[in-house]
């Protein structure tokens, strides 16, 4: 593996997560692997869980880490070429990506979608800018469509929680007042896909994911029925990717209730606005996954930097 961008660039989910189960047992296990190599962070967005595990995650290995918050404090980049920079932009990525890869061994960038255009969201400009310019592997931090990092966090959190052999899992959307990225509803639909579970997806007309990641989920607009008999729920809002970016509903019959999570788990990546997604007796009940989920996070984070180091 050159580099993290997406949950393809997992080549075993089942090993993957075996692995990242036992880092967890003993994290500093491989504290000598990343002695005298340098992961930069660069922040183009904000975060809590991603900046402090991944973080935890490179300390566990022995690693150096620089983190920059370069949406607030870095020039602004240039992804086009051939253009007269005579307008906003300062930096070309061309220049930026190789000057930050010789400060370090690995580069990982947060730079979310701006929902205004598709194609130029789809397109990655930003991770695909420092994938094809960066002279070091680039882990995904989460991008315009994508969170790997999450849904491989998801995927420890459901094998270490599941009592069956297939369990029903449900992706439920939730209201939200602002207009949300796709990137975490995407990772977690590419991997669980390749689990053994009975995975259908829920929510309003006009919230269809791309269908191209979704190709052969079942998909219910009756959310009630959907969720009956679920072992795990996981709860998130995303804006329409058909009208892409648009918020068409903020229909509070959507939040997650405990009466509608029945005996299943609840699963959310948060941060989450509690009594707008989920009610709080979910989230503060004893079936509510999310602290495990973002626990998990470092060793999602430790095993991707573990296998980049080995590429080294
Ligand atoms: N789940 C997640 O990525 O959290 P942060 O946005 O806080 O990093």
């Amino acid at each position: 593996m050159k580099h993290f961008l997406t949950v393809k660039d997992i080549d075993s989910l089942p090993q993957w997560v075996a692995e990242a189960i036992a880092l967890k047992q003993d994290p500093y296990q491989f504290k000598n692997l990343g002695r005298g190599k340098t992961i930069c962070l660069l922040f183009f967005n904000n975060s809590l869980r991603t900046r402090l595990s991944t973080q935890k995650a490179a300390i566990h290995l022995g690693m150096e880490v620089m983190v920059m918050n370069f949406g607030n404090e870095g020039w602004s980049l240039e992804y086009e070429d051939g253009l007269i920079m005579d307008q906003g932009t300062s930096e070309h990525i061309r220049e930026a990506a190789q000057v930050v890869s010789q400060y370090c061994d690995m580069v990982a960038i947060r730079a979310f979608a701006g929902l205004k255009d598709k194609s130029k969201d789809e397109a990655e400009e930003v991770l695909m800018g420092f994938t094809q310019f960066a002279s070091v592997p680039v882990v995904n931090m989460e991008s315009s469509t994508a969170h790997p990092l999450q849904a491989l966090a998801d995927a420890i959190t459901l094998a270490e929680n599941k009592i069956t052999a297939k369990p029903k899992v449900v992706l439920s959307w939730a209201p939200h007042p602002k207009a949300l990225p796709h990137a975490v509803a995407n990772s977690f639909v590419r991997m669980i896909k390749r689990q053994e579970v009975d995975f259908s997806i829920t929510h309003p007309e006009g919230y269809e994911l791309n269908p191209e990641i979704t190709e052969g989920c079942p998909v219910a607009y009756d959310q009630e029925k959907a969720l009956e008999n679920a072992d795990f729920i996981y709860v998130k809002n995303w804006s329409s990717y058909t009208h892409y970016g648009q918020i068409l509903s903020k229909d509070a019959n959507w939040m997650m209730t405990s009466e509608k999570l029945g005996n299943a788990k609840f699963m959310h990546c948060l941060p989450v606005r509690r009594n707008v997604v989920v009610e709080d007796v979910v989230l503060d009940g004893t079936q509510s996954l999310v602290v495990e989920q973002a626990k998990n996070r470092t060793f999602s984070a430790q095993i991707v930097l573990k296998k980049l180091l080995e590429e080294l």
